[in-house]
C-alpha cells in the first residue's frame, strides 16, 4: 500500500512498502539496473531483501510511484545523515527501465530534495555517480547538481577500471537552478 508523502506531476514518494520486496529483487539482480550499483556484486534473495526493506523503511527511504497508475517503479532516499553540519547523500534506482529516460528520476529527485532541505534541513546534499552512468549525470545536473571532484580508477567493472564522480548541491543553489520544481503545485 503506497502513501502520498511527496507529491509531483509524474509521481509521488510513498514510504516503502515490504510486500514490494519480490519487485526489489527482480531489479537487484538485473545487471543493467546495478551496474551502476553497489549492489552490482552483492547476492540478492527476498529473504535478505526483506531484512533489508525492514532496516530502510525506518529511515528515509521512499518508494516512487507512478501517479497514473500507482505502480511501484523504483526507490529514492537519503544516506549518511548528519544533522550536526546539516548534510545528506541521496540514492536513486528507477528498477522498472521502461520508466528510464521519462523525466520520472528528476522528478522524483526534485521532491526528495525539495523535503530534505525543507522538512529535515538539510544545507548541503551529495552523491556519488560512476563515470560511464552518463543518464544518471544528466538527471542530477537537470536537477542543480555539480560535479565537485572525483576518485581516480576506484571502480571495477569486468577488467576495467572507472572514476568515481561526486556531486552536490547546496539548499539556496536548488531553489535558484532547479526548473522542475517550479512547476510543482506542491512543496514542503
Ligand atoms: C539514473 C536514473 C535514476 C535517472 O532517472 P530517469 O528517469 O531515467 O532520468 P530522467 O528521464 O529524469 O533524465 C535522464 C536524462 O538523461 C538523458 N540521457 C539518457 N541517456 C543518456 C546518455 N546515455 N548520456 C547522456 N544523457 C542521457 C535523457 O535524455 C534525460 O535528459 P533530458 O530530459 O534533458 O532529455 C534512472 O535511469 C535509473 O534508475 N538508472 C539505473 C540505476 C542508476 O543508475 N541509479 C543511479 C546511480 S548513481
Amino acid at each position: 500500500m503506497y502513501f502520498k508523502k511527496m507529491i509531483g506531476n509524474k509521481c509521488y514518494l510513498s514510504p516503502l512498502d515490504i510486500g514490494d520486496a519480490e519487485k526489489y529483487v527482480a531489479w537487484l539482480n538485473d545487471r543493467e539496473v546495478t551496474i551502476h550499483l553497489t549492489f552490482y556484486s552483492r547476492v540478492i534473495s527476498i529473504a535478505n531483501e526483506k531484512t533489508f526493506l525492514e532496516n530502510l523503511s525506518e529511515d528515509h527511504h521512499y518508494a516512487i510511484i507512478d501517479k497514473s497508475t500507482d505502480e511501484s517503479i523504483g526507490t529514492c532516499g537519503f544516506v549518511k545523515i548528519d544533522h550536526l553540519n546539516q548534510t545528506a547523500d541521496i540514492g536513486i534506482v528507477i528498477g522498472n527501465k521502461n520508466y528510464w529516460n521519462k523525466g520520472y528520476g528528476s522528478e522524483a529527485l526534485t521532491l526528495l530534495l525539495d523535503y530534505g532541505f525543507k522538512a529535515l534541513n538539510f544545507h548541503t546534499i551529495g552523491l556519488t555517480v560512476y563515470e560511464f552512468n552518463t543518464r544518471a549525470m544528466a538527471s542530477y545536473k537537470k536537477v542543480g547538481f555539480k560535479i565537485t571532484g572525483k576518485r581516480r580508477e576506484a571502480l571495477k567493472r569486468g577488467n576495467e577500471t572507472y572514476d568515481i564522480l561526486y556531486m552536490d548541491i547546496l539548499c539556496n543553489e536548488f531553489y535558484e537552478e532547479n526548473n522542475i520544481i517550479k512547476e510543482l503545485s506542491f512543496s514542503w
